[in-house]
């Protein structure tokens, strides 16, 4: 089996800044209410041209540059997302043509915002069994397009990004070393958008625009993601063979800072080795693991042979943590340049 790893990671936010003194106009919310229930301050907005595929195509081309990748090297792209541009095609197919990736399957992951970990997982796994060399996982939502603008519980929290990775092999003993996903659907009504598709299809009898707006149990959400952030990161790190002394960075689903605080005490890792962006853009859904990935090597918060942890949730109700040995990238370069 080939040891998988992620050779680089990026990024790509919309320019427009919605902060929460500019919802205090639009809605009956408070930046007080809003920052003590979620810690979110900003989130970021797609402009009218923007769409998933075209950010995450920005954020697969900058990795792709990062990594030094031309991009008919990569073997297989997976775009994470719960907002595609539209149900056909798929978003991964408009992101190939985008990067000009003329040698790569594509194809999409809907698992609502733990997406991105179910995506990252199934890269590595074509990675380690020697399918593909070079995969793209995408993580890309443009989730202010599906806010219902009058509901104040839910539309605060959400805002539009796009990350990306490139896997590929490492050194031996670095990279992926656990994963661990989960689901349950009983819990499936909780977080839903309910039109437009096969229950109710266009032109349904009590359709309304409602329907094609995410409907949120804030307080059951709440409940499921508290237990689960926790419970799937440390059940991984166990996977691992690694204790909560070993992790040396946890980068988890960035929905809301108190389930985020909550899940890093029930893994035992103090608030210093969590990577919080939360306050600047809001839950992006697909998109929030890859972008504090990348915000974290940016600000230089990952070494080689750092363990770091990334578990996300979500609708479905869904999980998702994997467990990495940061690095053993430039050993394989070298190997590969030499040959
Ligand atoms: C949404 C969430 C922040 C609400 O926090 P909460 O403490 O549970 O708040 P409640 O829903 O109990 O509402 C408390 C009050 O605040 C009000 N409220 C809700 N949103 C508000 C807002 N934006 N501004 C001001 N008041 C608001 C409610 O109407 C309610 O008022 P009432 O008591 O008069 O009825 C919280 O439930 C949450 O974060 N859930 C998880 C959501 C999530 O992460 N989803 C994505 C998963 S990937």
């Amino acid at each position: 089996m080939t040891n998988v790893g992620i050779l680089a990671v990026s990024h790509y936010v919309p320019e427009k800044i919605l902060t929460n003194k500019d919802l205090e106009k639009k809605l009956d919310t408070s930046d007080e209410w809003i920052r003590s229930r979620t810690g979110i301050e900003e989130r970021r907005v797609a402009s009218d041209d923007e769409t998933t595929a075209s950010i995450g195509t920005v954020a697969a081309s900058r990795v792709l540059e990062k990594a030094n990748c031309p991009a008919d090297q990569v073997d297989l792209i997976i775009v994470a997302t719960m907002t595609p541009d539209s149900v056909l095609p798929a978003v991964s197919c408009r992101v190939q043509a985008g990067i000009g990736a003329k040698n790569a399957g594509a194809f999409d992951v809907n698992i609502a915002c733990s997406g991105f970990a179910y995506a990252l997982a199934l890269g590595c796994s074509y990675v380690t069994s020697g399918m593909a060399n070079k995969v793209l996982v995408i993580g890309a939502d443009v989730m202010t397009r599906v806010m219902d603008w009058s509901d104040r519980g839910t539309c605060v929290l959400f805002g539009d990004g796009a990350g990306a990775v490139l896997l590929g092999e490492v050194a031996e003993g670095y990279g992926l070393l656990a994963q661990e996903l989960g689901s349950d659907g009983r819990g499936a009504e909780h977080l839903v958008i309910p039109g437009g598709a096969g229950a109710k299809p266009m032109g349904s009898k009590h359709l309304t625009d409602k329907d094609f707006t995410l409907q949120m149990n804030g307080r059951e959400v709440f409940r499921f993601a508290v237990q689960v952030m926790g419970n799937s990161a440390v059940a991984a790190a166990k996977k691992a063979g690694i204790t909560s002394e070993d992790i040396d960075l946890f980068i988890p689903h960035q929905a809301n800072s108190r389930i985020i605080e909550s899940a890093a005490k029930r893994l035992g890792v103090p608030m210093e080795k969590v990577f919080v962006n939360v306050h600047n853009y809001g839950n992006t859904s697909c998109a929030s693991i890859p972008l504090a990935l990348s915000e974290a090597v940016e600000a230089g918060r990952v070494k080689e042979g750092d363990k770091v942890v990334l578990v996300g949730f979500g609708g479905g109700l869904a999980w998702g943590a994997l467990v990495f040995n940061w690095g053993g990238v430039s050993e394989i370069r070298k190997k590969a340049d030499a040959a």
